[in-house]
């Protein structure tokens, strides 16, 4: 197996072969990389460490690397005495370029760097010319798997698996968005024991199958329970529930088919949901990876992994006081044998490099587990930052306003749809109190309603840090003032409107106008602009959505700034601020995108 490294200080590659200049962080590091070659050359292999001044007073980029670099060379160069003098020399040595304005040396040789306002505003001008593709950070992976959402089949679909689906979708978008492939997955619990009593269940209440449909069956959750309480109450039913288990297992074909039946009504379902938030998935269930399940467990057995305890098969976790059970005492397989089937699998027959799984944060023990016994096997490399790479991304739980564990009114899957459709009518009726539906056309109404209330839905699970607990307020997600979806939705439609009303072809303007950062608060707007590409490849990297959603904050906050002090419509800046306000629009709608919010014109 080829196990790489990303190179540089972060997976992005520094490459500029097809002619994307990249994000200023990546470029100056580029020009960096040159100065501390030339300023320590026997130590070749220094990845430059630029990060944001903490202070603007100070610059836009500072490198960080003299101190690390002196506690190499101390006591043996006769070059450098100390580590400002290591910051000097990196200072002297950076390349000119029409990027930086000026360099400074503060503290113990940290280098600032003052970029140049016409260079930022080249870069915004070009971007608005050639896309805000133009702008993706380039991730050394090819192809990624995002194993997200994924249901249990005849269980309740819960905020749980809401906030997967929400986190998941955004994390595909973002790497998509960097260009790597993503194989968006639905593991769908479709597999277990429990499938002898619903199929026993359902002939007992439907002897022919054919009639059996959505309405007959019903809601599934309730099926599951009273196929539950029969299990443990008839021992009878509870026998042939287990010889079902069996028959299924063989393949027989009436259960099979019970089985698929099952799985459909559970599914359309869980479709329902993801058509309402607009996002795709492919299912490949815990069944697609039963076949692949003996042989991952064979070359984990060659490799000396599996043990037997107390009539199970396991494999023992350094640092883990219980090991990851493989085969049950009974012989069966369970959830760990089919996630090493299915990791072995994306690995070797998806050739996945990033294998991303999006669950609460109480399966993290289990994927400690799954990669732990993967590394030990060679099928990943122990050092995390080599590819290929598993991650698990774990969320804290969804709490209600009374602080408790939120519950939808009943458990059933629709509930969860009449969740996003509570937040829609919400919507709805606050746009009608503000008359709106005297302006507007009713599907003009419902599109925009569909699109805020579903947008605060998402929005207000990703603001946050995903390990941490979140309260689900409609209240709070639905005001439109402070850090909500509503707010940044609007502010995006006012800015269409500036430039609608300025009654200019911004498409004109964009061949033959030109951008200049002279006032303070437009040289702070196009440089927040210029990072976005920087936010969207940390939250890929450190696989924190709440990154962008900060930024995308932040980016509405700046521009309210500039709009404040710097007149537009009808101003000598005109045409220049009138670019500005379309960048920040075309950001500000590749955060939505990007979030899975669908942006907003009017309002
Ligand atoms: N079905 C599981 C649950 O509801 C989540 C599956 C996550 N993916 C995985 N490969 N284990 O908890």
């Amino acid at each position: 197996r080829i196990f790489f490294r990303a190179n540089a200080s972060s997976l992005t590659s520094m490459a500029n072969d097809q002619g994307i200049a990249g994000s200023p962080r990546q470029q100056l590091a580029k020009l960096f990389e040159e100065s501390l070659k030339l300023t320590i050359p026997e130590e070749l292999d220094i990845d430059p460490a630029i990060a944001p001044c903490q202070n603007p007073k100070f610059g836009d980029y500072q490198c960080n690397n003299a101190m690390g670099l002196w506690s190499k060379v101390k006591g043996k160069s006769t070059q450098y005495k100390n580590p400002q003098q290591i910051g000097q020399a990196i200072k002297a040595n950076l390349p000119a370029s029409e990027m930086i304005d000026g360099s400074s040396i503060a503290g113990p040789g940290f280098v600032n760097v003052k970029l140049s306002g016409h260079w930022i505003a080249k870069c915004i001008q070009n971007m608005l010319m050639d896309g805000i593709e133009t702008w993706a950070p380039k991730l050394s992976v090819k192809r990624a798997v995002v194993d997200f959402s994924s249901p249990n089949i005849a269980k309740e679909m819960h905020v749980g698996h809401l906030r997967s689906t929400i986190i998941g979708d955004t994390l595909a978008c973002m790497l998509e968005y960097s260009n790597v492939e993503v194989l968006r997955r639905n593991h769908v619990g479709d597999w277990g024991t429990q499938f002898g009593m619903l199929i026993e269940f359902l002939f007992e209440k439907f002897p022919s199958l054919e009639v059996v449909n959505d309405q007959a069956i019903g809601d599934l959750e309730a099926f599951y329970k009273a196929s539950k309480l029969r299990f443990d109450s008839d021992p009878a039913f509870k026998e042939r529930a287990q010889r079902a288990v069996v028959s299924l297992q063989a393949g027989e074909e009436k259960y099979r088919n019970a089985w698929a039946e099952i799985c459909k009504i559970s599914r359309s379902g869980y479709e329902k949901v993801y058509e309402h938030l607009g996002v795709q998935l492919e299912e490949k269930g815990e069944s697609f990876y039963n076949p692949y399940i003996p042989n991952a467990l064979e070359l984990l057995n060659k490799e000396g992994l599996i043990e037997e305890s107390e009539g199970a098969r396991v494999i023992f976790i350094e640092g883990k006081k219980i090991p990851l059970i493989v085969v049950k005492r009974d012989g069966g397989y369970n959830y760990a044998s089919t996630d090493l089937a299915a990791l072995w699998y994306r690995l070797n027959e998806e050739k996945a490099e990033w294998i991303i799984y999006v669950t609460d944060v109480g399966q993290r023990e289990h994927f400690e587990m799954l990669f732990a016994a993967a590394k030990r096997a060679g099928w990943l490399p122990a050092d995390d930052r080599t590819y290929p790479k598993a991650s698990h991304v774990g969320f804290g739980l969804v709490l209600g306003e009374d602080g408790k564990r939120f519950r939808t009114r009943s458990t059933e899957t629709v509930k969860l749809v009449d969740l996003l459709i509570e937040a829609k009518s919400r919507c709805k009726t606050a746009l009608i109190e503000r008359g709106k539906d005297k302006e507007w056309t009713e599907e003009e109404l419902d599109k925009t309603a569909e699109a805020v209330g579903y947008g605060a839905v998402k929005y207000a699970d990703l603001k946050n840090n995903r390990t941490t607990n979140y309260t689900f307020s409609f209240d709070q997600m639905l005001n439109d003032k402070g850090n909500t979806a509503v707010y940044l939705l609007y502010a995006h439609a006012r800015i269409c409107s500036i430039i609608r009303k300025s009654g200019k072809d911004i498409e004109e303007l964009k061949k033959v106008g030109k951008i200049d950062l002279a006032h303070p608060d437009e040289r702070v707007l196009g440089l927040h602009l210029l990072q976005f590409a920087e936010v969207v490849e940390d939250s890929c990297t450190n696989l924190l959505p709440n990154g962008l959603c900060e930024y995308l904050y932040n980016l509405s906050e700046d521009f309210t700034g500039f709009y404040t002090n710097c007149q537009v419509v009808g101003s000598a800046e005109e045409t220049s601020r009138l670019l500005l306000c379309e960048a920040t629009a075309v950001v500000m709608r590749k955060c939505f995108h990007l979030l899975g919010i669908t942006p907003v014109y009017k309002i």
